[in-house]
């Protein structure tokens, strides 16, 4: 993918199709739009005027023309009250699933003067570049059949006076791109090809171009390293587990890293508490954790923010058979807890417990995990919000904030230690299911017992991760949540 910030007159952009967002329109033709109303022979006049386009948000009108741009595509962006870099993202998604769906390989994207609300040429740079992207993305494994050609080249169109600004954001928007594409090709993978050793193989190959320091332990090394989790949730396959470490360095050495934990389970079949075959096809999603660290690690090589990250995925997949973890079995932590396992679908919490014990050597400032953890996180939220939680009340925060910014919005769950009881276990120290009730929330709890010494915060994202229906600005399938999250808090840090 291209991009670029053009000074150019709407009317003379040189592509295929431009793109423009606009507001609630009142029935005139905001003033800056006049010049390509005539380039349309007066078309958005008469569409405006008859109120068949109004500018309510994720509605699209398509004019065609003479002469680039052929093809002009108005948005609509909502009430100029409701003026948000969410907004501005969103319309500049829907114009990327357009462009898509058309099949032009170029895509210009303005966002028209008179509805940009309190949004800097910076900041609009950035999320039309982000949504333009997200809505761009395609991806098949078709060997036959007709197929469209794939968005290329994607340009901002900017007045010379912002230029310089929205080249700044254009910029960050494009990494955050780059990383959130990477991560929803891993999500998009079948499991039988994006494999816990796949997971590893990225993992180096962001290394060498970026030059990281990647490790990645098999089998014998995470059992001489104690992770009793990963290795009782790995027993039952024949694909290796892999613990996968990434360690971006830029600041100096003293600077303790942000930690980034990711889920890995590259297929959840539930294991011997055999998941039901309904939709069991999108546990290949399982790994979403996993892909956005390493989304979120593109993103750092792409921008070299100063600041220390480490990432840490425990990958495996969790399936039954002769050798599988059973129900009843106890296993020991790398943290040293021992766990009774009463569902082997609880597979999630048993790596992460591993990871989030293991990050404590890196003597993390702080450490943020993003999991596909729990279905009950959809019963509670829906698609709309990643469930977080934590040991840490300004962390979370923070967290929160990072997820606004990236219009990957956060909602809080709490965990009172009334809910650290449903855990407990009579013969172990705890044990991996508490229950239907507060699902979510046993979870993180079950989590929070691994965690010790660092501020830590849960995201559950096992509800937002991928959809299961299409929405207007977002396919159905992966979404990449959580890369833009992780980039926004880890730039935030780098800022200081
Ligand atoms: N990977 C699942 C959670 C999940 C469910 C993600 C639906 C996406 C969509 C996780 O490993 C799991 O199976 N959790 C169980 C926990 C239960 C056994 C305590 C669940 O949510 O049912
Ligand atoms: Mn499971
Ligand atoms: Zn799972």
């Amino acid at each position: 993918m291209n991009s670029s910030v053009k000074v150019v007159p709407l009317d003379r952009v040189p592509a295929p199709l431009l793109a423009v967002a606009v507001g609630a329109l009142n029935g005139k033709v905001p003033t800056s739009l006049l010049a390509l109303d005539g380039h349309v022979g007066g078309a958005i006049e008469r569409a405006i005027g008859s109120a068949d386009f109004t500018g309510e948000r994720d509605q699209t009108q398509l004019f065609y023309a003479a002469k680039n741009p052929r093809r002009v595509l108005l948005v609509g962006l909502g009430r100029l009250a409701e003026m948000t870099r969410g907004a501005a993202r969103r319309a500049a998604a829907v114009a990327g699933r357009k462009a898509a769906a058309l099949g032009v390989e170029q895509v210009a994207v303005h966002l028209a003067h008179e509805y940009r609300g309190g949004v800097g040429p910076a900041t609009l740079g950035q999320v039309l570049l982000e949504g333009a992207m997200q809505g761009a993305w395609q991806f098949r494994l078709k060997a036959a059949g007709e197929s469209k050609p794939p968005v290329k080249t994607i340009d901002l169109i900017a007045t010379r006076e912002e230029r310089p600004e929205m080249e700044r954001g254009r910029a960050t928007g494009h990494a955050m791109g780059i990383g959130s594409k990477l991560a929803r090709n891993l999500q998009a993978l079948p499991g039988n090809i994006c494999t816990p050793e796949y997971l590893a193989t990225i993992a180096r190959q962001l290394g060498r171009a970026y030059g990281f320091r990647v490790t990645a332990m098999d089998r014998a090394q995470i059992e001489s390293e104690g992770m009793g989790g990963l290795m009782a949730v790995s027993r039952g396959s024949q694909q290796e587990p892999r613990f996968i470490t990434l360690e971006y360095r830029g600041a100096g050495r003293a600077a303790p890293p942000i930690g980034l934990v990711g889920k890995g389970v590259t297929f959840d079949s539930g294991g011997i508490s055999i998941k039901p075959a309904q939709n069991m096809e999108d546990m290949k999603y399982d790994m979403s954790g996993a892909a956005a660290v390493l989304g979120t690690f593109e993103v750092l090589g792409q921008l070299k923010p100063p600041v220390n990250v480490v990432g840490a995925i425990p990958a495996t997949e969790n399936l039954p058979s002769g050798t599988a973890l059973k129900p009843g079995d106890v296993v020991r932590s790398h943290f040293g807890k021992t766990i009774e396992i009463v569902n082997t679908d609880a597979e999630g919490r048993l790596i992460l417990a591993d990871a989030l014990s293991y990050v404590r050597r890196f003597k993390p400032a702080c450490v943020i995990d993003a999991a596909t953890l729990t279905g009950a996180i959809t019963v509670a939220l829906g698609n709309a919000a990643i469930g977080l939680m934590g040991n840490d009340d300004n962390l979370m925060a923070e967290v929160a904030q990072a997820g606004d910014r990236a219009g990957e919005r956060c909602w809080p769950l709490p965990l009172w230690d009334e809910y650290r009881e449903l855990n407990k276990s009579e013969i172990a120290d705890v044990k991996n299911s508490g229950g239907r009730a507060a699902g979510s929330i046993s979870a993180a709890w079950f989590l929070r017992e691994f965690v010790d010494g660092y501020p830590w915060t849960h995201l559950d994202i096992a509800g937002t991760a991928y959809l299961e229906a299409e929405q207007p600005a977002q396919g159905k399938g992966p979404v990449g949540t959580g890369v833009r999250l992780f980039s926004e808090f880890v730039l935030a840090r780098a800022r200081g």
